[in-house]
C-alpha cells in the first residue's frame, strides 16, 4: 500500500490524542501535521497538551516537538502538506461544517469524528464492517463540491457503536423494534475524573443531543444510496436513553429487540460468531480479527475487563436471553474513544485507502 502523510485537526483533545497513539507506527499513515485552536497554535505538541494528556501510553516521541498549527488560519499550509486529515474538534456546528468544507474543497479529504456533517445526504457515515459500500456516494459529493480528490466522510456517534454492530448480522430476521439504554463513559465528553470530579460516585441521566443521534444515526448507516444521496432506512423503530456513568472509557448498552421473524438464541449466537465484514476480508491493519465477541459468562462483558478487546476495536456482547415484552434482550460494550471515535475513523480511512479514494 502507498504511504500517506496525514494531519490531525484537534490533536490536543481527547480524540486527537487517541489518533496520535493509534497512528504511532501505522504501516500506511504517517502523522506529519498537527492542528488545534489558536490557543495551542505556535506551541510544541508537548507544551500545548501540557497536563491534559489522558492516554494510558506516553505521547509518541516523534510528535512531542511538532509545532501546532491553527486549524483555520493555517489551512492552506496544512492542506498542501498532507494527503488527508483526521478531524475531531470541539467547535459549534456551523464552524465545524465550514472548516470541513474548506479542507475538502482544498482537495484534502476529511475523515471526521464531528457530528456536523452526519446529516448531510451525500456525506457517508461509515462503520466499515456494516456499510463499506456507502463510500460510493463520494463520487456524487465530489461533483457537488467541485473537487477531484477532496471529500468528507464521517464516523457515527460513539453511542451507537455497541448496539448497531450487534444488531447488524440479525437484520434479515426483520429487526422491527429496538430499545437501547446506553451507559456512557466520561471520556465521551472529552473528560477525565481529574477534569470532571463531579462524576466520581455519580450518575447523570442526561447527555445533550445524544438520544436523537442514537435513534437517527443507525437509520443512515443502514440506509441505501439512491442517486446522489443516502436515503435512511425506515426500520427498525429505535428508542433510547443515554446516561453518563462513572467509567473512564467504554460505553455499555442494554438492548431490547423484536423481530418480524423471531430467530432462536442459537441462530443469533451463530450469526454473531460467524460475522465478518469488509475490514476482516481485506485484512485492514486496524481491523479486529473477530469483530463481535460473545461471552457466555453472565457477568460479562465488563467495562474494565473487556473494553480493550482486540486493541479496543472489537465489540463485546453478553447476557442474551428472552424478554417478556420484546423478543430478546442483551448487553454490549465498545471502547468509545477507540472503536467509537479515533480507532473507527482510522479503520474507515484504511477502508477508503484500500478502495482507492485517497489516491
Ligand atoms: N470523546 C469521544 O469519545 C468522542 C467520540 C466520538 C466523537 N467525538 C467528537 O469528536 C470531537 C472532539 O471531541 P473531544 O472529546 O476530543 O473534544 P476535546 O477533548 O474537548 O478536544 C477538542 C479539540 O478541538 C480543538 N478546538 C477547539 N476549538 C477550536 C477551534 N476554534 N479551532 C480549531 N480547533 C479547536 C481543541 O484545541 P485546543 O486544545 O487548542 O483548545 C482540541 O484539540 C467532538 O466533535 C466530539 O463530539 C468525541
Amino acid at each position: 500500500m502507498k504511504q500517506f502523510n496525514v494531519g490531525i485537526i484537534g490533536a490536543t483533545g481527547m480524540v486527537g490524542q487517541r489518533f496520535a497513539i493509534l497512528l504511532e507506527n501505522h504501516p500506511w499513515f504517517n502523522v506529519t501535521t498537527l492542528a488545534a485552536s489558536p490557543r495551542s497554535a505556535g506551541k510544541s505538541y508537548k507544551d500545548a497538551v501540557g497536563n491534559r494528556w489522558a492516554m494510558p501510553k506516553p505521547m509518541p516521541k516523534a510528535l512531542e516537538n511538532i509545532i501546532i498549527h491553527d486549524a483555520v488560519a493555517d489551512m492552506d499550509k496544512i492542506t498542501k502538506s498532507v494527503d488527508f486529515v483526521f478531524c475531531a474538534v470541539d467547535m459549534n456546528k456551523d464552524d465545524t461544517k465550514a472548516l470541513e468544507d474548506a479542507y475538502a474543497k482544498a482537495e484534502c479529504p476529511v475523515i471526521s469524528n464531528n457530528s456536523a456533517h452526519r446529516g448531510t445526504e451525500d456525506v457517508p457515515m461509515i462503520v466499515p464492517e456494516i456499510n463499506p459500500e456507502h463510500s460510493q456516494i463520494i463520487h456524487a459529493q465530489r461533483e457537488r463540491l467541485g473537487t477531484e480528490r477532496g471529500f468528507i466522510a464521517v464516523k457515527s456517534n460513539c453511542s451507537i457503536q455497541s448496539y448497531v454492530p450487534a444488531l447488524h448480522p440479525l437484520m434479515d430476521y426483520g429487526v422491527s423494534k429496538v430499545l437501547a439504554c446506553t451507559y456512557q463513559a466520561i471520556s465521551g465528553a472529552g473528560k477525565t475524573f481529574e477534569t470532571w470530579p463531579e462524576m466520581v460516585d455519580n450518575v447523570i441521566p442526561f447527555i445533550g443531543g445524544e438520544e436523537s443521534k442514537s435513534e437517527l444515526e443507525p437509520l443512515k448507516v443502514w440506509g441505501t444510496i439512491e442517486g446522489d444521496k443516502i436515503v435512511d432506512a425506515t426500520a427498525p423503530s429505535i428508542t433510547t436513553q443515554c446516561i453518563r456513568v462513572p467509567a473512564a472509557d467504554g460505553h455499555m448498552a442494554a438492548v431490547f429487540v423484536s423481530f418480524d421473524k423471531k430467530p432462536s438464541i442459537d441462530e443469533i449466537k451463530s450469526r454473531w460468531a460467524d460475522f465478518a465484514g469488509e475490514p476482516q476480508k481485506l485484512n485492514l491493519p486496524s481491523a479486529p480479527k473477530k469483530f463481535l465477541h460473545y461471552f457466555e459468562e453472565e457477568n460479562r462483558p465488563q467495562t474494565r475487563l473487556d473494553r480493550d478487546a482486540e486493541n479496543g476495536m472489537a465489540v463485546s456482547i453478553g447476557r442474551l436471553r428472552e424478554d417478556s415484552q420484546y423478543d430478546y434482550k442483551f448487553v454490549c460494550l465498545s471502547h468509545n474513544t477507540i472503536r467509537g471515535a479515533a480507532g473507527g475513523a482510522v479503520l474507515m480511512a484504511e477502508l477508503l485507502a484500500a478502495q482507492g479514494f485517497m489516491d
